[in-house]
Parts: structure tokens; sequence; C-alpha cells
């Protein structure tokens, strides 16, 4: 009798471990489903250098985003072009022969944000194999009647005291901060995204006039290019990525494998009809999807206010569930932009978000809500430091 109780209970237990580790999602662990990163890339903060190891997690781990260091090059080659039509009565604005910038870098750490500050310093001349933002160097460019020196007169992370990087709020104070010291030297202001070039143009002291580059094409962003507030934005193709993300894990679920994964509904059209219209690139060296820039000013400002993909319709296949971080709650591209590409196409794809975010501050924010995992057929997350992957991969194996 009482070996029969021991045995029933190790059973019981036995049952109870069994539901703990597996899904209801076919039986499947949850290392073993879809995992995608997205927007910020698992790499080393300080070389940039991508984790390897944690993309190598299963073969279905991938990195969706876009090209970062195209991106940085469309930025710069949009604001010299912009300074290729100016003459150096207009540019300059003290006369002092040079054009003075100042650099709003988003989060030192971040692939994105250092592409941006080298495409940037590189098309202004100002490049010094670095992007720290005090290591750089005198340039020259180009304008309508001859060639102006640039100086960088200061460049800054923008980050709240509270440790939120990409800081809108900092990034007004800065410009404040910036034309009280500088005055007339500022000729122009860039901006690693578009949210800080907002914020600074939110600034008392902002000078009227003064060109100001951002990067995202946010709406906000884009209307103010309209309005001839903001003189360009760069497009990453929000709408891309976020298709990007979702049809990765749609095609696994859908039993998609081998190198299918990354080209149905992207290069080529899916079981339901479906693909994206915009070119994305696949590098297989480190697992990544990306996704092109292009650059806006008021020329072509028009074609990016509407960009809803028409190449992916609903479909009719079996609704998954997929759980996605958020690293910040209050980061402007992603809740302005990424957010609500995402819930538009996952109700195309018949996915089932839930999206869970974190503070932008501490992993533990987006960790702690990365949680009951067995209910979900997928995961895709947007970490708070782009170093945390092992942190995700060990609540996925627990
Ligand atoms: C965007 C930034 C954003 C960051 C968040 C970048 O690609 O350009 O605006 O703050 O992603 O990770």
């Amino acid at each position: 009798m009482k070996m029969k109780k021991v045995f029933m209970g190790a059973a019981v237990a036995a049952l109870g471990l069994f539901t703990a580790s597996c899904s209801d999602n076919g039986g499947k662990l949850n290392q073993d489903k879809p995992l995608i990163f997205f927007n910020r890339q698992p790499s080393d903060p300080t070389t940039g250098a991508i984790d390897m190891d944690t993309m190598n997690f299963s073969d279905q781990t991938y990195y969706v985003g876009f090209d970062a260091a195209g991106g940085g090059a469309v930025q710069g080659k949009l604001i010299t072009d912009y300074l290729a039509t100016k003459t150096k009565a207009e540019i300059d604005k003290n006369g002092d022969g040079y054009i003075g910038y100042c650099l709003f870098i988003g989060d030192i750490g971040h692939n994105d944000s250092k592409a941006r500050t080298e495409g940037i310093r590189k098309a202004l001349g100002t490049w010094k194999d670095s992007t720290d933002p005090s290591n750089k160097q005198e340039g020259k460019v180009t304008v309508k009647d001859g060639e102006l020196k640039v100086k960088e007169l200061d460049a800054k992370e923008m980050k709240s005291d509270a440790g939120a990087t990409w800081d809108a709020t900092t990034a007004t104070t800065s410009t404040g901060t910036w034309f009280s010291q500088y005055g007339d030297q500022i000729d122009l202001l860039v901006s690693n995204n578009d949210g800080m070039a907002m914020g600074a143009l939110k600034s008392s002291s902002f000078v009227d006039g003064t060109p100001i580059f951002g990067y995202d094409a946010n709406l906000d962003a884009l209307e103010a290019v309209k309005a001839g507030t903001l003189t360009g934005t760069v497009s990453q193709n929000v709408d891309a990525q976020a298709i990007g993300t979702l049809q990765l894990i749609r095609n696994m679920l859908d039993g998609v494998t081998g190198a299918d994964v990354v080209k149905k509904g992207i290069t080529e059209k899916d079981q339901y009809g479906n693909q994206v219209t915009a070119e994305m690139q696949y590098k297989s060296d480190t697992k990544a999807l990306l996704a092109l820039n292009s650059g806006i000013n008021k020329d072509n400002v028009d074609n990016y206010l509407n960009t809803r993909d028409s190449g992916i319709k609903q479909i009719n296949g079996e609704e998954k569930k997929v759980l996605l971080t958020l690293y910040n709650s209050s980061d402007n591209f992603l809740s302005s932009s990424y957010k609500p590409a995402l819930e538009y196409y996952a109700k195309l794809l018949n996915i089932k978000l839930t999206i869970v975010e974190g503070d932008g501050q501490s992993e533990s924010t987006c960790l702690d809500k990365f949680t009951n995992l067995d209910q979900y057929d997928a995961y895709a997350v947007n970490m708070v430091k782009t170093n945390s992957g092992q942190d995700y991969l060990r609540k996925l194996k627990a």
C-alpha cells in the first residue's frame, strides 16, 4: 500500500515535470521553438562584434533588423547632398569658414548608433577611426560655391539620469546647453534618431532655420520634414522589418525549413501568396535578415507617409501565439513606428502577439516579463542591453 502511494506520487510528480517543461504546442521544448532577435542585434557593446554564441542557439534563431552600416552612409549622404545645395554665405552663419555642428548620439553601445555616428563623420570628414564622442578631427565638405571646413563642436550620448538612452528629453536640454555654449558657431545639428531630433526642435533655444537631420522616419518626423522644420530623416523601413520578424516566425511554425525560412514571403511568395514588397537582404554569416535604408527630405517625403505593404494579405493559417519583448516602453521609434507595424501585420499573419515592455534601463524589466514561456509557439526579443542574449536563452532552456 505504502509502495503504491510512493509510486503514484512519483508518477504524478513526473507528469507535473512533463507539463512544466513541454509546451502544449505539439510537445515542443521552448528551446526548440522559433526565436527572433530584432532591432537590437546581439552584440558586444564595446566592439560591436556580433554575439554568435547567442545567434547559434538553434537553427530557429535569427536576427531581423536593417543594414545599419549602409544606413549610416545614407544619412551622411543626405547631409552632404543638402550642404552641396547651399552657398557658403547661406550655411556658415557667422562666416568663420567652418560648418560647426553638434551630434546627438543615441547609445554608445548600440550598433545602429555607432553606424550612424560613423556614417555622419565619414561624410563630413570628421571621422577619426572611432565612434567615441570625443574622438574626431577637422573635416571638409563641398558646398555650392566651393568648400568649407567642418568642425564637430560637440557630441554626446543622450542618456537620462535614470540611464535611458536615445533620450529625447536629454536632447532638448543639450540643445539649450549647446546653443548657449557655441551660439552662432552652430550651423547644423545631426541626430542618431528622430526622437532626439524632435527633442532638439522642442528646445526654446533652438535657432529657427538651423538645418537638422534625424533618422527613423517616425510619423511626427515625416510631418516635420513636410513642414520644413526637420531637414531630413532616414527610413530604416520599419514595415519590412516588422514583416520580416513575423514572417520568419510564421514560416517556421508552418514547417518551412532550411534556406526557405528566410526566402518564403521575403524574396519569393509564401504558401498564402504573400511577399514583402521591399528588398531585404539575408546575411548567412550572422543569421541576419536586413531591410534597406532610404534618405528622406522635403522632395520625397510624401512617398513615405503611407507605407503599409499591400504585398501582405490576411492569411487563413492556424492562429499562433508569440511572446514579444520591447526594451523600452517609451522609445519613440519602437512605440510610434515599430509596435503599430507589428500589430498591423500580426493580425494579417494570424499571429496573436503578447507584447511586454521594459524600462530601457535594466534588463530585468524585460526578463521578468519573459515568463509563462510554455504558453507560446515562438518568441521575439528586443533586449535592453545588446549583450544580454544568454539571459533569454537560459530562460528558454530552463
Ligand atoms: C532606432 C532608434 C531606437 C533604437 C532602439 C534604432 O534602430 O533608430 O530610434 O531608439 O533603434 O533600439
